[in-house]
């Protein structure tokens, strides 16, 4: 599929998809391709962080309790902005806000759901080092025009998600996506001198075992034996499992899950002890896991909380945190059966 010599625009690809899916209707491409130019204005901020005063904290500290950078605020902002108007939400959920944010009565409302983290990575933003944004979208789950927004309507597991993906603000932009039903994984990257997201990384498959454990070893003291153990597991010489694997941990969750989606590997955010109002690591279900769960299922890999799937979890609260094993089947199946006691690592 070939437009004039540019590739397959996003635009184009979220039409064929929504052609092979009976139950995506043209709400739902209106509802992506608007959230595709909040990305690329986003990534513009983001491409200036350093020469225009959009970097450093902004002195607030959100619900989660860290420091709110303006480029969190610059990009939820614009998120928030670009798709209130499109007519296709019921309501939306973001990482930055404590309830979810509802549709101005000026503008009509729709059937979806969108559960974004607006910037993940945001403590690199300053220092250069990929960012990104995640979302996830959902279709309300009960059919009655009932006024209010009732959270039971958004607190949904992630395998009810009918899209999910994430954007990265790097070296290059580019856009991943899956709008799951086997339709596969797929990324586009930003062309500027064209403006446009183009195909670039068709039917994404990561690898059924990695070479690659991606986890902040300074957390090592507060995490349980069996994390400990795991996380040794993948440090100690053994030639016939490819071990010891390489280390890699860039702090940007959307950077060090993408890196793993194509070469294979598992990013782990244990539970830790770190702080006793955190005791299930730091990453938040809805606007985190449950997106990337989807998309690195779509790729035939997996992500568990160490007991269980991460997209059958259901959510108690929106911003709800959950321990995160994610990437390669082989090696999270691994982290699960260790974590959860099944096997015991000598
Ligand atoms: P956010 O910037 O949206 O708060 O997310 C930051 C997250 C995630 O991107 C990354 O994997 C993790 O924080 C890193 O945490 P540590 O610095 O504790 O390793
Ligand atoms: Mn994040
Ligand atoms: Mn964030």
């Amino acid at each position: 599929m070939q437009g004039e010599g540019v590739g397959t625009t996003i635009t184009q690809h979220i039409l064929s998809q929504q052609r092979k899916n009976p139950k995506a209707t043209g709400a739902f491409t209106t509802l992506l391709n608007e959230l595709v130019v909040a990305a690329k204005v986003i990534s513009r901020e983001a491409n200036k962080a350093g020469l225009v005063d959009i970097l450093g904290a902004t002195g607030k500290i959100n619900v989660q309790d860290e420091q709110v950078q303006k480029l969190d605020m610059f990009a939820n902002q614009v998120i928030i902005q670009r798709m209130q108007h499109i007519g296709q939400l019921w309501c939306m959920g973001s990482e930055e806000d404590p309830d979810l944010i509802e549709i101005p009565p000026q503008y009509p409302k729709g059937d979806y759901i969108l559960l974004f983290d607006p910037l993940d990575g945001s403590s690199n933003i300053d220092v250069n080092v990929s960012i990104g944004t995640i979302f996830g979208i959902y279709k309300r789950r009960t059919d009655s025009r009932e006024a209010e927004i009732l959270l039971s309507d958004v607190l949904q597991p992630g395998i009810k998600q009918m899209a999910a993906g994430y954007f990265i603000y790097g070296s290059s932009t580019i856009m991943v996506y899956t709008t799951g039903n086997e339709t596969g994984v797929h990324g586009f990257t930003l062309f500027p001198s064209v403006g446009e997201f183009l195909l670039s990384h068709e039917d994404i498959r990561i690898p059924e075992r990695g070479k690659i454990y991606s986890v902040n070893e300074g957390n090592y003291q507060y995490w349980d034996e069996k994390t400990r153990a795991l996380v040794d597991y993948f440090k100690t010489r053994d030639k016939e499992t490819g071990r010891p694997y390489t280390s890699r941990y860039v702090g940007s969750l959307v950077a060090d899950f993408h890196r793993n989606l194509l070469k294979g590997g598992i990013f782990m955010y244990p539970a830790d002890k770190k702080d006793p109002k955190k005791p299930s690591g730091k990453l938040r279900l809805m606007v985190e896991a449950n997106p990337l769960a989807m998309v690195v299922k779509e790729a035939g890999g997996y992500a568990s909380n160490g007991h269980g799937p991460i997209l059958e979890i259901d959510p108690g609260t929106l911003h709800q945190r959950v321990p995160l094993y994610i990437g390669s089947k082989k090696d999270v199946d691994l982290a699960e059966a260790v974590i959860s006691g099944k096997k015991k690592l000598d």
